[in-house]
């Protein structure tokens, strides 16, 4: 039987390939061009989603060659890429490689590169900038794209953190707004570019199973936890100034709970999704501070680019609260940081106990009285985990921990998923802004966290290796517990 065709308006488009387009990356010889967005244009490129002319302009205050610009871009997708950089789909991606340098002495160079760029490809291209690049040269860059007048009908994509508080993230906006309207705004954020986390909505709203309980009468608590096992990697300079808290909290974690906390939208695209994380937002607390925990892994002063003395937070977690009808007493417990136990990223929503103890309290084999847990593996390829309760086999009442797991790698043909960065990249070149946030969330979200920002607690130490400083950690979430560390994980 065919499906019937969904009513026309109220889906999201089905990702069309988008038009010719030029794409300017500022920023194209550093770490994110050489992790994500080359590599994820070579890979668009290979699986057929690129426009079917386009050209790909790096730059970067270096001055390099064309030639030395593709060579960059083979070698990093080599070592990041999912596909390898050879044969005739390398081939035909380098050729749309070209380099200008983005010195400001020199921005007649990169205006001639566009120019020609689009000569080339002939009609009217779509000008896509994005930029790769450290957060203090964004204003800059975007006043430039305003003076020379290249900002007239580009569309932007703005890497994180978006400011640095409320004061910063406004005047970013205020900038952006001087020379790009809102809808030719791209800020990005490659976590809501995750199948998984897109599959939020589908597996909350596609399904009458879950829906239903996804509120304070069934919820006890909530947690978005992602501990990475990585260090700060080299980028000492950026991210002294920046911390946890600003570079995945703010961010990251609480853009995936906005996904996890609105309301159904009446459709799923931009107007309604947005709409509805902005209530989410708005109905956020301001963070508590003594609802926060900071923790500095032992021996990061010692790091490259790292002040002697920092109090810079290399762990956060805070407990957040959604006050409305939903959500009103759950708390939301937000962690993640570097150099911890194991890199994970869960989000995992506990249920509360059944009125009626008619079991025993302690089940062997769990080392607290687990709930029942939906979890959600947002890394990728991504998993969702039931767990719950069931009877050991056997003449006595003895309970377990049981599991049902769905696994995309199981369920799905993988050669069909995109990176966040991939995925994000095709919805900005097709104007499809659902998946990028607003100004007024972005800077919902620095009000809610001024609180903290202008009285942050001490960061206390923990060991590398560790899950981060005790006994704060559980401090914070008593009476319930982390799901990580714990039995039971999917795997
Ligand atoms: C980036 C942060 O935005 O996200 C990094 O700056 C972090 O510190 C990274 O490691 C995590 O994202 P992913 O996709 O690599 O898991």
């Amino acid at each position: 039987m065919t499906p019937a065709p969904s009513q026309p308006g109220r889906a999201r488009r089905p990702a069309p390939r988008p038009g010719n387009h030029v794409i300017v990356v500022f920023g194209a010889t550093g770490d994110l061009a050489r992790r994500k967005l080359l590599p994820g244009l070579f890979h668009l490129a290979a699986a057929g989603l690129m426009p079917d002319r386009y050209q790909i302009i790096g730059s970067s205050r270096q001055v390099l060659t064309d030639d030395q610009f593709r060579e960059l871009a083979r070698q990093a997708t080599g070592e990041f890429g999912a596909g390898k950089p050879a044969g005739a789909a390398w081939q035909a991606f380098a050729g749309r490689l070209s380099f200008a340098s983005a010195d400001l002495a020199r921005t007649c160079a990169l205006i001639e590169a566009i120019a020609q760029a689009e000569r080339e490809l002939g009609g009217s291209p779509g000008r896509l900038f994005h930029l790769a690049i450290p957060p203090a040269a964004f204003e800059p860059t975007v006043a430039g794209l305003g003076a020379t007048g290249l900002a007239r009908g580009s569309r932007i994509i703005i890497e994180k953190p978006f400011g640095t508080d409320l004061a910063s993230a406004r005047a970013l906006n205020t900038t952006l707004h001087a020379h790009f309207g809102e809808p030719q705004i791209f800020r990005i954020d490659h976590f809501l570019g995750k199948e998984s986390v897109d599959n939020i909505l589908a597996f909350r709203f596609a399904n009458g199973l879950f829906e239903p309980v996804w509120n304070r009468r069934h919820i006890a608590y909530v947690q978005i936890d992602v501990p990475e096992t990585l260090s700060i990697e080299g980028r000492g300079d950026f991210y002294d100034h920046t911390g946890a808290y600003r570079d995945m909290i703010v961010t990251h974690l609480f853009q995936v709970l906005g996904f996890v906390a609105m309301e159904p939208p009446t459709a799923l695209d931009a107007r309604h999704l947005r709409a509805e994380t902005a209530k989410a937002f708005d109905a956020l607390k301001p963070i508590n501070v003594r609802h926060a925990v900071r923790g500095q892994y032992t021996g990061y002063r010692g790091e490259p680019g790292v002040a002697p003395g920092s109090q810079t937070e290399t762990m956060a977690a805070v407990r957040a609260e959604v006050d409305n009808w939903r959500w009103a007493g759950v708390p939301f417990f937000l962690r993640s940081g570097k150099r911890l136990a194991a890199s994970r990223q869960l989000i995992t929503l506990g249920f509360h106990e059944p009125p009626l103890r008619m079991f025993p309290a302690r089940v062997a084999g769990t080392p607290h009285m687990r709930r029942d847990e939906i979890v959600i593996d947002i890394a990728d390829p991504g998993s969702i985990t039931t767990s719950f309760l069931a009877k050991q086999p056997g003449a006595t009442m003895r309970l377990g921990t049981a599991e049902m797991t769905f696994r995309y790698a199981d369920s799905f043909q993988a050669a069909n998923s995109l990176e966040g960065y991939e995925r994000l990249l095709l919805d900005a070149m097709a104007g499809d802004q659902s998946l990028f946030t607003t100004d007024a969330a972005i800077e919902r979200l620095w009000e809610i966290s001024a609180p903290l920002l202008d009285n942050p607690p001490p960061a206390q130490p923990y060991a590398p290796g560790s899950w981060g400083p005790q006994p704060a950690l559980d401090h914070l979430t008593a009476p319930y517990h982390w799901r990580l560390p714990g039995t039971g994980t999917p795997s």
